[in-house]
Order: structure tokens, then sequence, then C-alpha cells
């Protein structure tokens, strides 16, 4: 069978791809991207036996028209940057959007099943435990706020088969990798000596990290088992502080140089994310962010720039 992975030069796409090459029930699969992360190393990377890549907009809905039937989605194009995201509101609303519309007809017309990806940022501050059935949900930023939006979408329509999967940050290490996150962003400051931005106090509060290897795991099984039951699932690997991903830089003897900075994303409380959804289907996520930050330090340092 074929898979569309539309944004599959990025951070995400890039681990997806190198896994699914793996995966023999795939014969081909089928990138659109229009290379705004100007990742071309990625795209020289390819596999050219398997993988077909279009470049283009995937706003522009002529694009889909040169893609062939497939039976799966996997839909990652997007502008991700969700505190950068208050100042491009309409940029990201218009890209972002316009993407899900044009893949969410493609699957309509070629009745491809389609997985979603939202993120865990859709539920703003919460405190406790948070799980799927939570109805009190609080997107802050327009790309958390858009996420939500697609999932409503998705959850008032019954032509496309889908599966919405609310991520966690990502942590690991890919070629299509991007630096603005926070795992990523930690260590790479600290291998560089530069000041690592900390929102507020967020030093001490729990969010939601997700491992590439869960990401690619988890994306694996729903095309293996087919599974599309048209609900929303929490995917993450490990619930941590800010201040634990400090601690793990310093275990791997990097010097961590806080600096508060303000945010508008207002996360001020603690709350932990229940991935106990997806792991009562069988899947279990349990990749470990220290491994994950152990060698994106390591690939870093190997790279540094000596100024
Ligand atoms: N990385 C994370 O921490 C994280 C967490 C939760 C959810 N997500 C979601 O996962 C998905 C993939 O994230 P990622 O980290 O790989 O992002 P990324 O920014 O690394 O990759 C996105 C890719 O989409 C492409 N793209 C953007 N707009 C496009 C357009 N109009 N037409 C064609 N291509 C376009 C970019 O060129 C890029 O290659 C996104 O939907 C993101 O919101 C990511």
């Amino acid at each position: 069978m074929n898979i569309l992975i539309t944004g599959g030069l990025g951070h995400i796409g890039s681990f997806v791809i190198k896994g699914l090459l793996k995966n023999k029930k795939i014969k081909k699969i089928f990138v659109i991207d229009n290379i705004s992360n100007n990742r071309y190393d990625v795209l020289f990377s390819l596999n050219k036996k398997k993988v077909s890549f279009f470049l283009g907009d995937a706003v522009n809905k002529d694009i889909f028209s040169k893609v062939p039937k497939v039976k799966y989605v996997l839909h990652l194009a997007s502008i991700t940057n969700a505190e950068k995201s208050f100042e491009i509101k309409e940029k990201i609303k218009k890209n972002n959007l316009g993407c899900f519309k044009n893949v969410f007809n493609f699957c309509k017309n070629k009745k491809a099943n389609l997985i979603h990806i939202s993120s865990t940022s859709v539920y703003g501050p919460q405190t406790g435990e948070v799980n799927e059935n939570s109805k009190k949900i609080f997107p802050q930023s327009p790309y958390a706020k858009i996420k939500l939006q697609e999932e409503k979408i998705l959850q008032n329509q019954n032509k496309v088969k889908f599966i919405s999967l609310r991520f966690g940050t990502i942590s690991g290490f890919s070629k299509g990798m991007r630096f603005h996150t926070a795992v990523n962003k930690f260590c790479f400051n600290s291998v560089m000596n530069l000041n690592i931005p900390v929102w507020g106090k967020a030093l001490h509060l729990y969010r939601p990290y997700l491992s590439l290897k869960d990401a690619f795991k988890t994306i694996n099984f729903i095309l293996i088992k087919n599974f599309f039951p048209c609900e929303v699932f929490n995917i993450l690997s490990e619930n941590k502080t800010v201040n634990d991903i400090l601690k793990i830089i310093r275990k791997n003897n990097y010097k961590t140089k806080i600096k508060f900075t303000k945010s508008r994303i207002l996360n001020q409380d603690s709350y932990k994310i229940s991935k106990k959804k997806i792991n009562s289907y069988g899947l279990n996520l349990n990749s470990k962010i220290e491994k994950d930050i152990k060698q994106t330090l390591k690939a870093i340092s190997q790279n540094k720039i000596i100024f």
C-alpha cells in the first residue's frame, strides 16, 4: 500500500520516512513539501526507489492532483512555532488551515485514511492529570487554536476515517531537526554555551514530551493495525519539568545558563497528560527522553561551530 506524507522534510517527517522504509507493507511513499524550512539535505537523502517527492505548497490544491491513489495520508505540513504564532496569526491560519482543508478533501476524494497530527498544546492551562475526555480545554496560542479547529472539523464529519494524535513536544535527533522547541533548544544552547530561555515559572511545571522513536512507533502501529477509530489520542513518552531536562543536560557535563523570560503562553499551572487511552489499545510508549537528550547533545557537539 501507498502513503502520502505532507511536510515530510521536517523534523518528524524525516524520521518517520526513514522508519517506514523498513515497513514492507508500504510500497511507495509520496511526499509533498514546499521546503519552507530549507531542508534540502533531507530531500537529497530520500530513497529514490521507494519515495517520490512533489515540490509544492499544500495550500494550493493543484499539487494534490499529481499524487496517485494512496490508502493513507500522514499530514505533517504546518508552520509549527507556537510562541511565534502570535506574531503571524493570519499567516499561520492561512497556511495550516489551508493545508488541512486540502488534505481533508484529498482524503475524501481518494477514500484515504488520515493520520492527523494535533498537539497537547490544545489543553492550555490545566491542573492535575488531563485526559482526552476533558471538555474544558483552553488553547492559548493561535497555533494551538488552529489545531483544535482541525480536530473539530474531523469530529463533525463522517466522510473521512481518521485518527487525531495530540503529540507532546518532540525530543530526539532527526535529519530535518528544528531547534525552537524546548528539549532541542536547551541542548543546542548548552553545547554552544548560550543562555537558556525559560518562561516565567516554567522551571518546575510538568509538560508532556514525545520521543521521535515513540512518534514513529505510534504511526507504524496505526498503519499496521489500520487503526482509524475517528477519535483523539494523547501521544507522549514522559511528563517532565524543565528542571528535569536541565538536570539531564548537566549530567552529560554541559552547563545550563538559565535566563528567565516572558511568554505570551500563560500556562503557569503544573499538569500531567495521561497516555492511558492509547496504552489501553496495546501501544506502550516508553522511550526515555534522557536517551534522546544524550544523543542530541552528542550530535550537536560533534558539529559544534567554534567561535
Ligand atoms: N515538533 C514538535 O514538537 C511537535 C509537537 C506537537 C505537534 N507537532 C506537529 O507535528 C507536525 C510536524 O511537525 P514537525 O516538528 O515535523 O515540523 P517541521 O516544521 O519540522 O516540519 C513541517 C514541514 O512542513 C512543511 N510545510 C509547512 N507548510 C507547508 C505548506 N504550506 N506546503 C507544503 N509543505 C509545508 C515545511 O517545509 C516542513 O518541512 C506539525 O503539524 C506540528 O504542528 C509537532
